[in-house]
C-alpha cells in the first residue's frame, strides 16, 4: 500500500471517467477496464490526482468541457479525487494519438511492421508536444514526495520531461502492451529518445519476464556504454541514478467476476441463449476490433473446423462480440472491412437453415451483458497475433459455471505466460486452432474442471489490487536499497 505521507499521482492517455450533463446534474461513470478500480481506492485514499487526456474534442462527454460549465465545488465533488485534463489539440489528436501513439507504437510493439506509417512527419513533433503537455500538467500540480505513476506507450517520453525540472521526483512507468524484442524495436526511427524518455523513471513494469528482457536488451543496444545493464538485479545504471525494472502481470477484479457471474438471470439467460441459437455448443470470442486480436484467422479457423469436422455443423456456433475502437485510424476501418467480408463469405457457404456457423455482434457489451455468453460457452477462443496480456481470459475463467468450459489461448498473449493450463495454439496456424476446437468440445469434465480449477485459483490468488500492490511495493524496495547504497 502506498505510504501515508505519499500521494499517488496517476498519469494516463485514457480518462478514468466518462462524464455527462444530464438535467440531474453531472452522471459520472467510471471507464471501461480494470485498471480505473484497481488504481481508485489508492489515489483517493492518498488524496491524489488523475492526469489525462480531455477526450475527443466535441463529444459530449468530454472532461473539460463539462468540468469547466460546473462550480469549483460541484467539479471537486464529481469524481473521488482530483481529475486533471490536458487540452489537446486537433492536430496533435490526429497526429500523437491517431497517429504516433496508434500508428507506429501498437502496431511496431506488437510485431506487425508492415502495418507502421512512418511517414508522417507531424506524427513524432505532436507525440513530443501531447506528452511535454502531459508533463508540464504533472510538474505545475505535483509535490516532492509523490509518487508518480505514468501508464503506457502514449507517454513514453513523460518520465524523463518530469525529471528535466524535478531531479528527484519519484515516478514509475508502466508497459501495458508487449514489449518487442531488439530486431524489431530497431525499426523505429525514435527508438533512441523513446528509450531515454523512459528511463526518467526510477522503476519501469511490464507484464510478464520476456518483456523485461526485451527492454533490457533494447536499453543495451541503443544506449551502449551509456548505460551499465546488471541482468542479475535487472537494473539500469543511467546518467548517476538506478533504475528497476520488473514483471508484473496484471489482473482483474476477482470478486467483482465471481459476483457478476453468480447474478440473477444470468444462468437462466445462458440457457436461453443457446436455445436461441439451437445448438449443443458454443463458442466465443470477446475483442475490440483491433488486428492484433487475430479475427480473421480465428473466423478462417472455425471454417477449417467445420470443414474438417462436418458432423458438427448445426450443432455448435461460434459467437465474437467485436467492439468498435479507434475508428478514426484507416487500419480499423479495413480491418473491419475484412472481418465483415470474411463473416459473409464463411457463414453463406456453410450455413444450414436458420444455423449460422458464426455469430457476430459489432457493438460494445458491458460486463452484465457478457455474463451469459461466458456462462453459456463451452469454450472461449482467445487468439491475438499478440497481446500485452489479455484480460479477457481472466474474465472468462472466473465466471464459466462450475469451472466447466475451455479456454484456448493463443502463445502470443502475455496471459499465456502464467495461464499454462490453457490449450495453447499458434493463431497463425489454422489446422491447429480448428482441431484445439475439436479438444475443446470433446475434453471430459473431470478435465475441463482440473484445468479451470487451477486456472481460476491463480486469478484469485494474484488480483488487480494485488498488481497494484507490488509495483508501489516494488518501487518503495528500490527507494530503499537505493538509500541504503549511497549509505554503505
Ligand atoms: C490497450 C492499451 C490502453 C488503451 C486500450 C484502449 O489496452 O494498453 O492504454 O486505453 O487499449 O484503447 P484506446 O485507444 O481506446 O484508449
Amino acid at each position: 500500500m502506498a505510504s501515508t505521507k505519499e500521494r499517488i499521482v496517476v498519469v494516463s492517455n485514457r480518462e478514468p471517467y466518462s462524464v455527462k450533463l444530464t438535467l440531474d446534474g453531472v452522471a459520472v461513470q467510471k471507464n471501461a477496464g480494470g485498471l480505473v478500480s484497481a488504481l481508485e481506492p489508492m489515489v483517493k485514499q492518498s488524496n491524489g490526482l488523475w492526469v489525462c487526456w480531455e477526450g475527443e474534442a466535441g463529444s459530449k462527454s468530454q472532461l473539460s468541457s463539462v468540468i469547466n460549465g460546473l462550480s469549483q465545488s460541484e467539479a471537486e465533488s464529481c469524481f473521488p479525487f482530483a481529475v486533471l485534463p490536458v487540452a489537446l489539440t486537433d492536430d496533435e489528436i490526429n497526429h500523437y494519438y491517431n497517429g504516433y501513439a496508434n500508428r507506429v507504437l501498437w502496431p511496431l510493439f506488437h510485431y506487425l511492421v508492415s502495418y507502421c506509417v512512418f511517414w508522417d512527419e507531424k506524427a513524432w513533433p505532436s507525440y513530443y508536444s501531447a506528452n511535454e503537455k502531459f508533463a508540464e500538467k504533472v510538474i505545475a500540480h505535483s509535490q516532492s514526495n509523490d509518487l508518480i505513476w505514468v501508464h503506457d506507450y502514449h507517454l513514453m517520453l513523460v518520465p524523463s520531461m518530469i525529471r528535466g525540472e524535478k531531479h528527484h521526483a519519484r515516478i514509475g512507468w508502466f508497459c501495458h502492451i508487449p514489449f518487442p524484442n531488439y530486431e524489431i524495436y530497431r525499426h523505429l526511427p525514435n527508438r533512441v529518445e523513446l528509450i531515454r524518455g523512459v528511463l526518467g523513471s526510477d522503476l519501469v513494469g511490464f507484464h510478464v519476464p520476456s518483456y523485461v528482457n526485451h527492454f533490457l536488451e533494447c536499453v543495451e543496444r541503443c544506449l551502449l556504454e551509456e548505460v551499465v545493464v546488471d541482468r542479475n538485479t535487472s537494473t539500469i545504471s543511467y546518467e548517476g541514478r538506478t533504475i528497476k525494472v520488473i514483471a508484473c502481470p496484471i489482473s482483474i477484479d476477482a470478486d467483482q467476476f465471481n459476483a457478476l457471474s453468480l447474478g440473477e438471470d444470468v444462468y437462466e439467460d445462458s440457457l436461453a441463449l443457446k436455445k436461441a441459437f439451437n445448438v449443443e455448443f458454443m463458442g466465443l470470442g470477446v475483442d475490440r476490433l483491433d488486428y492484433t486480436k487475430g479475427i480473421v484467422e480465428r473466423f478462417k479457423a472455425i471454417e477449417l473446423f467445420f470443414d474438417k469436422y462436418p458432423q458438427y455443423k448445426t450443432k455448435m456456433t461460434f459467437v465474437q462480440i467485436g467492439s468498435p475502437t479507434r475508428t478514426d485510424v484507416p487500419m480499423y476501418k479495413k480491418l473491419k472491412d475484412e472481418v465483415d467480408l470474411t463473416l459473409g463469405s464463411i457463414n453463406s457457404r456453410l450455413a444450414e437453415g436458420s444455423w449460422m456457423p458464426i455469430q457476430y455482434f459489432y457493438r460494445k457489451f458491458t460486463h452484465e451483458q457478457l455474463m451469459p455468453y461466458f456462462a453459456a460457452s463451452d469454450f472461449c477462443l482467445i487468439t491475438p497475433l499478440r497481446d500485452g496480456m489479455n484480460l479477457v481470459a481472466k474474465e472468462y475463467c472466473l465466471t464459466c459455471k462450475d469451472d466447466l468450459g475451455v479456454l484456448i489461448l493463443s502463445e502470443m498473449t502475455g496471459a499465456s505466460e502464467e495461464m499454462t493450463e490453457a490449450v495453447m495454439v499458434n493463431p497463425y496456424d489454422l489446422e491447429s486452432m480448428a482441431d484445439a476446437i475439436h479438444q475443446a468440445i470433446t475434453m471430459p469434465a473431470s478435465e475441463q474442471r482440473q484445468r479451470m480449477g487451477a486456472l481460476r485459483e491463480r486469478i484469485e490468488g494474484f488480483t488487480v489490487f494485488d498488481w497494484v500492490d507490488q509495483f508501489i511495493k516494488e518501487f518503495h524496495d528500490h527507494e530503499r536499497l537505493n538509500r541504503e547504497a549511497v549509505l554503505s
